[in-house]
């Protein structure tokens, strides 16, 4: 797309658009504060987490962090595109779409990740059309020997790389498309010319193996898994990260997992093959992680689709490990969990082609705490009075987040098990219980180690200084707080940094998401430019005084740091040692009138 809407034209469809009164077209609001509030439509909750802010005509979820402006809820809530979520809206609003418009400068940014994008579509097509091609018999063949049918390979978009060097590279290079991009998305690996040569030399990454396209939620092809025909190794061979693809951040079958409504539960796997073959049987809602474990980023990703999310995977002692992990990572992004439990070490497409749709529906779906409590037990030897001791000590820590109703089915469980009382047990689950408050690390080492990780990310991702900068940002979008307060070089951190250049120009908080290039980012700045708790006038501008102490002495302080680290590794007869030493001198008086 080269062209695009006037920005004044947006500005005019968004402030027809209500989005109080849009929303609630959707969902159910209450004032409460400056904002409405609201059950998030985006994941499944019981307390109202999902925030409208009419004054700066954006909704943020605190849960599940979805966010953004006007027509961006429209794209989630009806799951269409830019352009379809604008239409509907201009209709709404009576307004006649625009000419559009072409711009340089945007179509340079927008251009590149597009190239991208659709060096990868083409890709893609080249690969689903070579499957029934001579080229691709022996994909075909392979395919079609793990039983898929015609159809499920083709929703699923699967494709052959023939066994050639260099089939795609040439039909994309025909195609207008540079190495330079293609090497970008790692469908060829660029080699220095030969000696003596000029040719760089090139082949395609993907070669004799069948093809699985990694679809996101927005129909984008943004990688693929390559699995080969018989033993070459690796078994699967994946797009690493790229520009326009990272693995911690998205799941195989997003394309698919939104287009279905109202999933009750979606089936997390560990392989491409268990989710096409899942599918072709007749289950819905199911994805797999990209060659990696469970991410806190897919855990995220996943609240969207359906309110709760069931491992399924491989019945392998691999598998059974990584459940744990899943079930920890699930639980601190507070997402409701269940295992299937898959018989004989069966992955879910061994199982499924073996017992069949009925087969499946038919598996126990184990609460995360029964899962948990399941796997303690192996480790114990419960025939011994020690055993049954150190056995209870850990199963209490996993009863103790339990509700009442969940407490109690467990109590029974471990009554039959280790023939203790009722009483005890219950007095061991509510001493766990004290403790867990004081210390949430005691759930088990590994979250533990992850969780003082992720909040370790969280304090150094947004350190004080970070923090005041944004809010910052925040006060001054409300348009409040006098411009001149602030000056650009408050803003170091770049986001931040374009977005006070863009609001000091004049941009509206909401137009300004229209530049995120991802969901990710578009969450932070909604975050970042909703209007702040602050009562009044007054104590928008005291905070914001207080956010440019903070700002200005770390400011100075990396100043002072930075010249005395200079200093320190510096010939001491260096000639400018002493204006340096006046400079820091400056900032050090500086500094003490800030203290
Ligand atoms: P599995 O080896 O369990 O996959 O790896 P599978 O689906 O059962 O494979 P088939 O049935 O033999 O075809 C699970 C996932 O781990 C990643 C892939 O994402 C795969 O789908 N994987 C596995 C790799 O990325 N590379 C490998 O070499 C193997
Ligand atoms: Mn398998």
């Amino acid at each position: 797309m080269a062209s695009r809407y006037p920005a004044s034209w947006l500005d005019e469809l968004r402030s027809r658009s209500e989005i109080v009164q849009i929303i609630s077209g959707y969902v159910g609001l209450k004032k409460s504060g400056r904002k409405y509030w609201g059950l998030c439509p985006f994941h499944g909750e019981k307390t109202a987490s999902f925030s409208v802010d009419a004054e700066q005509q954006l909704f943020y979820c605190f849960g599940c962090k979805a966010g953004g402006n006007v027509i961006n809820f429209i794209m989630e809530i009806e799951r269409c595109s830019f352009h379809e979520a604008v239409e509907l809206l201009a209709e709404r609003a009576h307004m006649p779409m625009p000419e559009m418009i072409n711009d340089a400068d945007w179509e340079q940014r927008r251009t590149r990740r597009e190239r991208l994008l659709q060096a990868n579509r083409e890709a893609a097509r080249f690969y689903h059309e070579t499957l029934f091609e001579p080229a691709g018999a022996a994909s075909l063949a392979y395919l079609r020997k793990r039983g898929l049918s015609d159809s499920v390979i083709r929703k699923f978009g699967l494709g052959a790389a023939p066994d050639q060097w260099s089939s795609l590279t040439d039909r994309l290079l025909a195609a207008g498309f540079t190495l330079d991009e293609l090497s970008a998305v790692g469908l060829t690996v660029v080699k220095p010319p030969k000696e003596g040569g000029d040719k760089p030399r090139y082949f395609d990454m993907f070669r004799n193996r069948a093809i699985f396209p990694i679809i996101d939620m927005y129909k984008n092809v943004i990688a693929f898994g390559g699995r080969s025909l018989g033993k070459d190794q690796p078994k699967y061979l994946n797009t690493s990260d790229t520009p326009v693809f990272n693995k911690r951040k998205g799941v195989y079958a997003a394309n698919l997992l939104r287009q279905q409504r109202h999933l009750d539960r979606v089936i997390l796997v560990e392989g491409y093959m268990d989710v096409v073959s899942l599918t072709q049987f007749g289950i819905n809602g199911v994805c797999a992680t990209l060659g990696t474990a469970l991410t806190n980023e897919q855990a995220r990703l996943l609240r969207r689709f359906a309110p709760e999310v069931w491992l399924s995977y491989d019945g392998d002692a691999a598998g059974q490990h990584a459940i744990l992990r899943g079930l920890d990572i699930l639980e601190e992004e507070g997402v409701p969990a269940r295992v299937l439990d898959f018989p004989d070490g069966l992955d879910p497409d061994e199982f499924i082609r073996r017992d069949g749709a009925a087969g499946f529906s038919a598996l126990p779906v184990l609460p995360a705490a029964e899962y948990r409590l399941r796997r303690l037990k192996e480790s114990f030897d419960l025939s011994q009075d020690e055993g049954k001791m150190n056995y209870i000590r850990k199963a209490s820590l996993i009863l103790a987040p339990l509700d009442p109703v969940g407490e109690e089915t467990y109590l029974k469980m471990l009554m039959l098990e280790t023939g203790f009382s009722h009483d005890v047990l219950k007095q061991q689950v509510d001493t766990a219980r004290g403790e867990k408050r004081k210390a949430p690390e005691n759930i088990s080492p590994q979250a533990a180690v992850r969780k003082s990780g992720s909040v370790q990310k969280r304090i150094t991702a947004v350190s004080p200084e970070l923090a005041a900068q944004e809010i910052l940002l925040g006060l001054l979008a409300t348009g409040q707080i006098p411009k001149d307060m602030v000056e650009e070089k408050d803003f170091e951190d770049e986001e931040l940094n374009s977005l006070y250049t863009a609001l000091i120009s004049g941009a509206s908080p909401a137009s300004l998401l229209d530049s995120a290039p991802d969901e990710e980012t578009r969450s932070r700045y909604t975050r970042i430019l909703m209007t702040p708790a602050a009562d009044n006038t007054d104590q928008m501008i005291s905070m914001a005084t207080e956010c440019l102490e903070r700002i200005r002495k770390s400011s100075c302080q990396r100043q002072f740091d930075a010249l005395q680290q200079q200093l320190k590794s510096m010939d001491p007869k260096d000639p400018s040692i002493p204006s340096l030493l006046r400079e820091a001198q400056e900032i050090q008086k500086k500094l003490d009138k800030m203290k």
